[in-house]
């Protein structure tokens, strides 16, 4: 059996470094209409699963959402997050001012994105939610780094896996704060199971990306010493 997510169903036209540089949160791209075959979802677990594992533990579970009601659940209780905790956030994009003009406006335009994410996040055909068990420990910060770096890896080979079969993803944290209601509305055991994130996972409409802004690589190393 394949441990591999099906390559016939990824792009051929996709370098590895376009896919590095060009993999972004897509929300204004997100295809609400056109449906997303559970068999492409699949693969991209799959593929996904090929991500270093601490230890060689396999504990990142995902959660895939198709059922219309239960996105429709999920979806209210982001936009309620979003419209209450996140537009008063001093670090969120609604208040903070970025000093650099080409971040600022960067931002501005993330910002109308994740506005235009939270209105349609109950309705996106599929939402994933990766999931670690079990629960991180509470206080145990060292733990819980060497855990979620485990995750971490695993569910960003999801989204590049998703790039490469055409459908958009965006990494959110928005529901963190509500795991206990996101837990019911899908079967979740929240005294076992910690989520990590949540996706929404459309085919995305166009056909390329670009690469963000981002500020010069020489302000963010340290030869030798910091
Ligand atoms: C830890 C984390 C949490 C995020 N949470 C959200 C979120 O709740 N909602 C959202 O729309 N985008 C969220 N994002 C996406 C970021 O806003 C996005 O990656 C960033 O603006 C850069 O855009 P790009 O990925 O297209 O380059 C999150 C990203 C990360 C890494």
């Amino acid at each position: 059996m394949s441990t591999v997510g099906d390559p016939a169903t990824v792009r051929p036209d996709v370098s590895a470094h376009e896919l590095i540089t060009t993999t972004r949160a897509v929300r204004l791209r997100l295809d609400l209409d056109r449906p997303v075959a559970p068999e492409l979802l699949e693969a991209c677990v799959a593929d996904a699963l090929q991500a270093p594992q601490g230890s060689n533990l396999m504990r990142t579970e995902f959660v895939v959402v198709r059922d219309p009601e239960r996105i429709s659940r999920l979806g209210t209780i982001y936009r309620e997050e979003f419209d209450g905790f996140y537009r008063a956030s001093e670090v969120g994009l609604f208040k903070r001012v970025d000093a650099d003009d080409e971040h600022a406006a960067q931002s501005r335009r993330t910002r109308d994105s994740a506005e235009h994410l939270a209105a349609v996040m109950d309705r996106v055909p599929a939402i994933v939610i990766p999931c670690l068990t079990p629960r991180l420990a509470d206080g145990d910060l060292l733990a819980a780094k060497h855990r979620l770096a485990t995750v971490y890896p695993t569910v960003w080979n999801f989204m590049l896996a998703a790039r490469l079969r055409g459908l958009g993803t965006c990494w959110t944290g928005m529901t963190l704060a509500r795991e206990a209601d996101v837990a019911e509305i899908v079967g979740i055991d929240p005294e076992a199971v910690e989520q990590v994130c949540m996706i929404p996972v459309a085919h995305h409409t166009g056909e390329r990306f670009r690469p963000a802004w981002r500020p010069p690589a020489t302000d963010f190393i340290h030869w030798d010493t910091w």
